[in-house]
């Protein structure tokens, strides 16, 4: 039976751009190798969108693929969230614009900002709603465009991201399955280690930018690297702990694609096998909120999950964020 204090995911979908960038392509624009993006990151090519093409229309495509997935119409939404650091506008919302592209006349839509961290976050949102019973269908997309907010001349940064959409719609499920708990937090305080100016922008962040474009994005990679390793082990423990279960109950770790560094070094700490933390960094590198969604949509559809696997959604990243969620998958 349905119940709605249990909520979860009932369709999942993703968009990449077509082209692909790969290392060799950076090696013509920066002072980079194969071999260091490879070895230091374990990215070897990553999508992006063309410079006409808006990053919306990914998540249009996204989220029609989840609500065909979910055997939903448009029509169905109560309301839309968009996990994005890129809007393609501050207003009208990307909420705004895929609402428009697919047709979802009811349902109501606003963007959530917590970076890598967005996916999560918005689901926990979504998840308040449907509890509540004030909504019963909420679609939640990761959209992100960082190839437009990126410094096309600074190595230190350029060849870490990627564009890219991915897609969930949640809604009511059967007792005993869903998302069993979520976890977020939050580190302003380090806020400076990841930063992309937009109505504002202090001296500071204009002199930590070499290159003539100052609206770009500008980060500590050591910094950020080391709060990742600890924050993702941390993070995965807590939200495990605070409902009883441990690593043991868990099929798949599905979590933000930063670095391959940052995930051997996670699955150690964790303790866990290698074959237990999803990884597809090497085709799409870091896609911010879009991640997430993107490997969980990636994995269903490879068969890698079963109705009743227990997975744990886990990311970091600008704010600074972090959030992890437990999910015992309902389909
Ligand atoms: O999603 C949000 C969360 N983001 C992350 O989690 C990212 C976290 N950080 C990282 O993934 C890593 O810190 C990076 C991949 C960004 C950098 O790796 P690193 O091993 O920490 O390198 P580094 O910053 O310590 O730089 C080592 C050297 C430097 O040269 P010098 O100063 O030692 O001569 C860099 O200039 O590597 C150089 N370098 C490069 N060399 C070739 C930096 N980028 C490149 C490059 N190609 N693309």
């Amino acid at each position: 039976m349905q119940n709605r204090n249990n909520y979860g995911i009932l369709g999942v979908g993703s968009c990449l751009p077509e082209k692909v960038f790969t290392n060799h392509d950076w090696e013509k624009l920066v002072d980079t190798t194969d071999e260091w993006i490879t070895k230091r990151t374990g990215i070897s090519e990553r999508r992006i969108l063309e410079k006409e093409q808006p990053t919306h229309e990914l998540g249009i495509k996204a989220a029609k693929m989840a609500l065909e997935d979910a055997g939903l119409t448009a029509e169905d939404l109560d309301l839309i969230i968009v996990a994005t650091e890129t809007p393609d506008y501050l207003s009208p919302s990307m909420s705004c614009l895929i609402q428009k592209g697919i047709g979802a006349k009811k349902a109501a839509a606003f963007d959530l900002n917590a970076a890598c961290s967005g996916f999560i976050y918005s689901m926990t949102v979504a998840g308040q709603f449907i509890k509540t019973g004030v909504y019963k269908y909420v679609l939640v997309i990761g959209c992100e465009g960082l190839s437009k907010v990126m410094d096309w001349k600074d190595r230190n940064t350029c060849v870490l991201f990627g564009d890219g959409a991915g897609a969930a719609v949640l809604g009511p499920v059967e007792e005993g399955y869903g998302v069993l708990n979520t976890y977020l937090g939050a580190a302003g305080d380090l806020g400076h280690n990841l930063t992309i100016p937009c109505c504002f922008i202090t001296e500071e962040d204009i002199a930590k930018r070499p290159n003539e474009n100052k609206r770009v994005l500008w980060m500590d990679g050591s910094e950020v690297f080391k709060f990742a390793v600890k924050i993702m082990e941390q993070c995965t423990r807590q939200v495990l702990e605070e409902i009883g279960m441990s690593l043991d109950d868990i099929k798949l770790i599905v979590p933000h694609q930063a670095n391959i560094r940052i995930l051997e070094s996670a699955t150690k700490r964790l303790g866990v096998e290698n074959e237990k933390v999803f990884s597809n960094l090497h085709k799409y590198g870091n896609i911010s909120s879009a991640s997430i969604p993107v490997a969980l949509n990636e994995t269903y559809r490879e068969g890698k999950i079963a109705k009743g696997d227990n997975l744990v959604f886990v990311g970091f990243g600008g704010g600074l964020t972090w959030g992890a969620a437990v999910v015992k998958w309902s389909k």
